[in-house]
């Protein structure tokens, strides 16, 4: 079986593409799949065209516009090539941020106080602290359609938001500021199909600073993470569920992270977001906490590219 792994593109989380995809090309067994690399450049241009033929499958290793919102895969739609993970329409909902809470607020899915808005509404108002009325400080404030915290600031005044929404404005013409809740930050994997998705062992992800930012994320060599979290089994049980929840209110297929805030004073949790290819090296998150769960890197691999012929 050829396994053609796209990777890098146009996106702002070219870099961290790299990584995911360099990590499943490492770990793909060789007896069993033959891998294509694919490498799309920061202008979006295909050293490799793409087409039936050059490969059975395709594992999309690629975060953000792009290649983690839909376009892609509707692209291999149009070619009538399988692929790794979630369909356009859940990859297009969980990319953005505003969608996404949408659709997590129809099903009930707890999200913490938010609001957006548009560039044009953002430039036409001369009172900022009335567009972000309902909220206190501090707020994050993010461009809708990114991840890996770029483009994310923390703000605590109404400078720092005029700041960071001009920051956000660089990447997306929407705009969310969320309210802060000083919580800890869970995730869980899902992995399966539409019939019986399965949720791994929540992890926990510890911040250095203030918040993990790109940097925390990503550059910073400090160990982050924490799996299986620490956490009672009823809390444990109830981010599970919640994860299965989530992926259902996208349409979720293959593969997602959920990520949550647990304010533990009041012992509630919030569903922050659920990123269908989550960074995905042996070393990510996700992977570990698969591998915690009774599925080593390989075997997920293995699952993943069986599901994209199911
Ligand atoms: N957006 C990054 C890759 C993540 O969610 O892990
Ligand atoms: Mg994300």
């Amino acid at each position: 079986v050829r396994v053609a792994v796209l990777a890098g593109g146009p996106s702002a989380e070219h870099e961290v593409s790299l990584q995911s995809a360099q990590a499943v090309l490492d770990a793909l067994p060789k007896e069993l799949y033959e891998p294509v690399t694919v490498i799309i450049d920061r202008q979006g241009r295909w050293p490799v065209e793409l087409r039936r033929g050059l490969a059975d499958v395709v594992f999309p290793a690629l975060h953000g516009p792009f290649g983690e919102d839909g376009v892609v895969q509707g692209h291999l739609e149009t070619l009538g090539i399988p692929y790794v993970g979630c369909g356009v329409l859940a990859s297009a909902v969980a990319m953005n941020k505003v969608a996404m809470r949408r659709a997590f607020l129809a099903e009930g899915i707890p999200v913490t106080p938010y609001v957006w808005f548009t560039d044009h509404e953002w430039r036409t108002t001369t009172d900022h602290r009335e567009l972000v009325k309902p909220l206190d400080w501090p707020m994050y404030v993010k461009p809708a359609g990114l991840g890996s915290s770029i483009g994310v600031s923390r703000v605590t005044s109404v400078d720092e938001l005029r700041a960071g929404v001009d920051l956000a404005l660089t990447y997306d013409r929407e705009v969310v500021v969320e309210q802060s809740v000083t919580a800890r930050e869970i995730i869980c994997g899902v992995l399966g199909g539409h019939d019986a998705p399965e949720a791994s062992v929540p992890g926990e992800l510890i911040a250095p600073g203030d918040w993990l930012d790109y940097e925390a994320k990503y550059l910073s060599p400090a160990e982050i993470a924490v799996i299986p979290a620490a956490l009672p089994e009823r809390v444990a049980e109830d981010v599970r569920e919640l994860a299965l929840r989530a992926f259902r209110a996208i349409g979720g297929y293959g593969l997602a992270r959920a990520d949550f805030l647990y304010e533990e004073g009041t012992g509630r949790l919030y569903v922050l977001e659920i990123n269908t290819m989550p960074g995905f090296t042996s070393r990510s998150v996700y992977a570990r906490a698969w591998a915690a769960s009774g599925v080593p890197y390989p075997d997920l691999l293995r699952r993943l590219i069986d599901l994209a012929f199911a």
